[in-house]
C-alpha cells in the first residue's frame, strides 16, 4: 500500500517535471564563458601583429571605462538622436558631440562659428552624408540632378553610396600611384550638369592623395552648372592635420565643402565611428525635415546615434592633445619610410606614395599574409598580386623588424 503511494507520487512528480520543461526559462549563464574567453585570446594575438588594416591598436580608454562604470553613466540610456548644434532635450551627449566637432573644426579649416557636423557611425557614414548633402545642395540650387565623379581607386563605399542614393556616378582613371587623373576628369566632366566630386585624401590600398589644385583647375575650366566638393579622408584625415602637410585637409586652402574622417583609424577609438564636418551654409541648403515628436529639424540621415562614441572621442582628444597626436603622426610616417627602405634593401619590390603611411609591395606567401592580416590587391601595372602594410601607432620598430625578418627569409636573404 505504502509502496503504491510512493510510486504514484514519483510518477506524478516525473510527469509534472516533464510538463513544466518547456515553460522553464534558460538559466542565466555564468559569464564570461569559454566562447568569450576564446575571443579575448585570439584577439590579443591578432592585435599585436596586425599590419594590413588602418586601425590604431594603441587604445588608451581604460580610465574612460572606469569613469563610465563608476560614475553610473553606464546604467543610463543616452541617445544622440538630434542635431548637436540645435536646442535639444535630455538624455543625450549632444553638447559633448558639438564640442568634439568644434575641437576638430580648425584642424580641417572650418571656423568655430560656421562649422556644422556630427560624430558619425563610420567613415562610410561620413561619405554618405557628404554625398547626400552635396546632391541635395546641388539639386536645390540648380533644379538638376548632379553627376558624381570619383576616382576608380577611391574606397568602394563611395560607389556603393552613389548606387544607394541613385546618383549617376562616373569613375575616373587614376595614375599608377592611385591619384585621379585631371585629364581623365576633363574628358568625362559634363558642363551642363552639376558636379559632385569626391577627392580621395588617402586611397584605401595605395594611400594616394588626389591632386586637388589640379582637379579644381579642371572644374574651373570646364565650369559645370554648380560644384560640390567632398573630401574622403578616412585615414589620412586623422594624421595629416598634425604634419607639415596639414593644408591638404584644410577646407579653406583646398576649397572643399565637407570632409569625412574615420574615428577608429588614427585616433585610437575602440569601435567604428567617424566625423562629418561641413559649414552651416551647406546645412541651410538642405531639404528640411521638421520632426514634431522630436521637436527638432533633423538634418542628419540617422535618427538614433551613439552618445558613447562622442564621449570617448572627447576623452581621447583631451587626454592625448595636439602634441601627442603630432608625435604619433611623425612616428607612423617615419615607420612607413623605414619599412620601404628595408624592403628595398632586400630587393622586395615596394612602393610608398607621397605623405603616406601605407607601403604596398609584391604579395608574399599566404603564410605571411595570414600571420600579419595583410590586405590583398591586384594591379597589372605593378606586376599583378600586391599586399600592403598600413603603419599605425601600434606598429613600432620591433613589430616592423619582426615582419621584415619573415620577409627576408621569404626573399632568401
Ligand atoms: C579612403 C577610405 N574611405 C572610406 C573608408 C570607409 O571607412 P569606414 O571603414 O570607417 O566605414 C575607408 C576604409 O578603409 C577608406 O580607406
Amino acid at each position: 500500500m505504502l509502496m503504491k503511494s510512493y510510486a504514484r507520487r514519483f510518477v506524478f512528480l516525473l510527469l509534472a517535471a516533464f510538463l513544466a520543461l518547456p515553460l522553464q526559462r534558460p538559466q542565466a549563464e555564468t559569464l564570461p564563458d569559454a566562447v568569450l574567453e576564446e575571443l579575448v585570446r585570439t584577439s590579443k594575438i591578432d592585435a599585436s601583429r596586425t599590419l594590413g588594416y588602418p586601425g590604431n591598436q594603441n587604445i588608451a580608454l581604460n580610465e574612460f571605462y572606469e569613469w563610465y562604470t563608476k560614475s553610473g553613466l553606464c546604467s543610463i540610456l543616452l541617445n544622440n538622436a538630434g542635431d548637436p548644434f540645435a536646442a535639444h532635450g535630455a538624455l543625450n551627449a549632444l553638447d559633448i558631440e558639438r564640442k568634439v566637432v568644434e575641437f576638430f573644426a580648425p584642424l580641417y579649416g572650418f571656423e568655430k562659428e560656421t562649422v556644422w557636423g556630427l560624430v558619425t557611425a563610420s567613415g562610410t557614414d561620413g561619405n554618405n552624408h557628404g554625398i547626400y548633402f552635396g546632391a541635395k545642395l546641388l539639386k536645390n540650387e540648380t533644379g538638376q540632378e548632379p553627376i558624381l565623379y570619383v576616382s576608380k581607386e577611391s574606397h568602394y563605399s563611395n560607389k556603393r553610396l552613389a548606387d544607394l542614393q541613385n546618383i549617376e556616378c562616373r569613375l575616373i582613371d587614376c595614375d599608377k600611384m592611385g591619384r585621379m587623373l585631371p585629364s581623365a576628369l576633363k574628358r568625362v566632366l559634363d558642363p551642363s550638369r552639376p558636379a559632385l566630386i569626391i577627392y580621395s585624401i588617402g586611397t584605401t590600398f595605395k594611400g594616394a592623395i588626389d591632386d586637388i589644385p589640379a582637379l579644381n583647375a579642371v572644374l574651373a575650366e570646364v565650369k559645370p552648372a554648380a560644384v560640390y566638393r567632398h573630401a574622403d579622408a578616412a585615414l589620412f584625415g586623422g594624421y595629416l592635420p598634425f604634419t607639415p602637410y596639414k593644408d591638404i585637409v584644410n577646407s579653406q586652402k583646398q576649397h572643399f565643402d565637407s570632409i569625412a574622417v574615420s574615428g577608429h583609424k588614427f585616433f585610437g577609438m575602440d569601435e567604428p565611428c567617424g566625423l562629418f564636418l561641413t559649414k552651416k551654409d551647406v546645412l541651410e541648403k538642405q531639404t528640411s525635415f521638421n520632426i514634431a515628436y522630436l521637436n527638432a529639424n533633423m538634418p542628419m540621415i540617422n535618427c538614433s546615434r551613439s552618445a558613447l562614441n562622442p564621449l570617448k572621442l572627447y576623452w581621447i582628444t583631451r587626454k592625448t592633445g595636439i602634441e601627442n597626436f603630432t608625435a604619433q603622426a611623425e612616428q607612423i610616417l617615419a615607420g612607413a619610410a623605414y619599412l620601404k627602405e628595408k624592403l628595398d634593401a632586400i630587393g622586395w619590390p615596394a612602393w610608398l606614395g607621397d605623405k603616406s603611411n601605407t607601403v604596398f609591395f609584391r604579395r608574399p606567401s599566404e603564410a605571411i599574409m595570414q600571420k600579419y592580416s595583410l590586405a590583398p590587391e591586384e594591379d597589372e601595372r605593378f606586376g599583378g598580386k600586391l599586399a600592403h602594410v598600413v603603419v599605425m601607432q601600434h606598429i613600432d620598430r620591433e613589430a616592423l623588424d619582426a615582419f621584415l625578418t619573415d620577409m627576408r627569409k621569404e626573399a632568401g636573404r
